[in-house]
């Protein structure tokens, strides 16, 4: 008598169960990419009870934002990831920069686009407000005249008025992100932007 298929088929059914309850991948594929982004933090905090970052590596590296922001959405309802509703952009914006769309380009939709400018932007060439906000995803967590994840830049400019140095400083507040000056949410930093690029954006900022 051939014992064979009776020991495969219970040792199947011992490991079925025990896979679809534990995360017990090897750890390279099981853990979230490193990142500076606060998002980071976030997913291995938030994302690692229910099963590890190899559904999230498997996803298309094309999806875009939208894709993210819908998917962590759904792992909070239906599926019951207890997320707090402010980290979900947070979470959305490391995702969408590691595993997604956005993946390591400073200029994706202007690029897109548009190469010629993008090409200009690389050799030096002053690249606009409208370029840097969309671009940096500045206006995924900030409107003008209200707050969303971050300050209304509006606010930002009626705090800062009359500061001598407010150039300067929120010049250094976009580079190196940081929370405290409005909350508790972080603002991811932007170590990327030149002093161009960060004096553009402050001055802008600074007239709204
Ligand atoms: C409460 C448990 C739970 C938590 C916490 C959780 N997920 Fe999920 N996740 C699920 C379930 C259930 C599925 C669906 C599995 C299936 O379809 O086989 C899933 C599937 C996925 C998928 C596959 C795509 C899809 O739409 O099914 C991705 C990507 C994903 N999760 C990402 C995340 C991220 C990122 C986090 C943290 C923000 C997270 N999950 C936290 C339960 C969870
Ligand atoms: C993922 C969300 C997010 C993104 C993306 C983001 N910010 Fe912020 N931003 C915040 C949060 C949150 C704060 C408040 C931080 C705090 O309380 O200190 C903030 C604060 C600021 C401030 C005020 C800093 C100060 O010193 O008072 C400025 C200016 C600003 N952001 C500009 C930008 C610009 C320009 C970009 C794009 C290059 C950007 N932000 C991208 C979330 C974001």
């Amino acid at each position: 008598m051939n014992m064979k298929p009776l020991i495969a088929a219970v040792f199947a059914a011992c490991a079925l169960p025990a896979m679809a309850l534990e995360v017990t991948l090897p750890a390279e594929t099981a853990a979230y990419r490193p990142s500076d982004l606060p998002g980071y933090r976030l997913v291995q905090q938030n994302c690692m009870t229910c099963h590890s970052a190899q559904y999230v590596e498997t996803q298309p590296q094309t999806s875009p934002r939208a894709y993210w922001d819908a998917t962590v959405k759904k792992m909070k309802k239906p599926f019951g990831a207890p997320l707090r509703d402010e980290d979900i952009p947070l979470i959305v914006d490391y995702l969408v920069k590691t595993y997604g769309a956005e993946r390591g380009s400073a200029t994706p939709v202007a690029a897109a686009a548009t190469a010629a400018p993008a090409t200009a932007a690389a050799a030096g060439a002053p690249r606009s407000v409208d370029t840097l906000l969309g671009a940096n995803q500045c206006s995924a967590c900030h409107a003008v005249d209200k707050k969303v994840v971050g300050p209304a830049f509006h606010d930002v400019a009626a705090k800062y008025a009359g500061n001598a140095d407010a150039t300067g400083k929120l010049m250094q507040s976009i580079r190196s992100g940081g929370s405290g000056k409005w909350g508790q949410v972080p603002m991811p930093a932007f170590p990327q932007l030149d002093d161009a690029d960060l004096k553009t954006l402050a001055t802008w900022v600074l007239s709204r």
